[in-house]
């Protein structure tokens, strides 16, 4: 570990898409690389913080020098998250499936030639942002979320920072014309108690090293 402000804290970054099965072959995933969280823990490892990155299925590798648990679904991201803390500051930089398919079939399902239709049931996953942040006991002194949003960015940001009961909201627009979701930049708007600040769009590198930065400052140790 690096000497740096962050030296002797523990920091928990989620990751990456999550995997929800239909069958042992097929899945429900979303866009996310990965890259945003990524950049993030390897800002946060660069400060010297102690990091656990828990991973679903990104297409970026993980960084070097951090603990990485690897998980497919949200139920799985939720348990490795659980068995992470307690941490200092948890960042949940994931996209996490909302739904999983409740009647996901174990054996591989086939067409049985009738020209029959599959029908998916969903089940809500469970919201580990949200459960972190409103822990009674043993909550990280700092919790951070992220936001993914096509239209009307701070307004649905600050709500759902006010939903969650998480500390921070980091939202961006992930409308496909701004090439933000898998590609190299970002443009992000951080929400707090104290209102919405609006960054300049610059690499996922640098957000994450203004973000791991600010998460420096809010712990007290800058
Ligand atoms: O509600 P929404 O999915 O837009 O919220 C996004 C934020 O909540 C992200 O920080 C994401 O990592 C987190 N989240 C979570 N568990 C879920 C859904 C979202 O931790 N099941």
């Amino acid at each position: 570990l690096s000497d740096g402000p962050l030296k002797g804290r523990h920091i928990l970054v989620t990751s990456g898409p999550t995997h929800e099965p239909i069958d042992p072959v097929r899945y429900i995933a979303n866009r996310s690389s990965g890259a945003q969280g990524t950049a993030l823990a390897e800002a946060l490892r660069d400060l010297g913080a102690r990091v656990s990155f828990i991973t679903g299925p990104a297409s970026v590798p993980p960084p070097a020098g951090v603990t990485v648990t690897r998980v497919e679904t949200a139920r799985e991201m939720q348990a490795a998250v659980q068995a992470a803390l307690p941490a200092d500051a948890a960042i949940f930089a994931a996209a996490v499936a909302d739904w999983r398919v409740e009647n996901a079939a174990s054996k591989k399902m086939k067409k049985d030639g009738s020209g029959a239709l599959p029908t998916l049931a969903f089940a809500e996953n469970p919201d580990i942002l949200a459960q972190v942040s409103q822990m009674t006991s043993g909550r990280p002194a700092l919790v951070v979320g992220f936001a993914a949003e096509t239209h009307d960015v701070q307004r649905h940001a600050t709500e759902k920072r006010a939903r969650k009961g998480c500390d921070w909201i980091v939202a961006n627009d992930v409308s496909p014309e701004t090439g933000i979701m898998g590609g190299s930049e970002n443009a992000v708007t951080v929400i707090d108690d104290k209102g919405a600040e609006q960054w300049d769009r610059m690499s996922k590198a640098d957000t994450a090293r203004r973000l791991a930065a600010r998460i420096a400052a809010a712990l007290g140790a800058s």
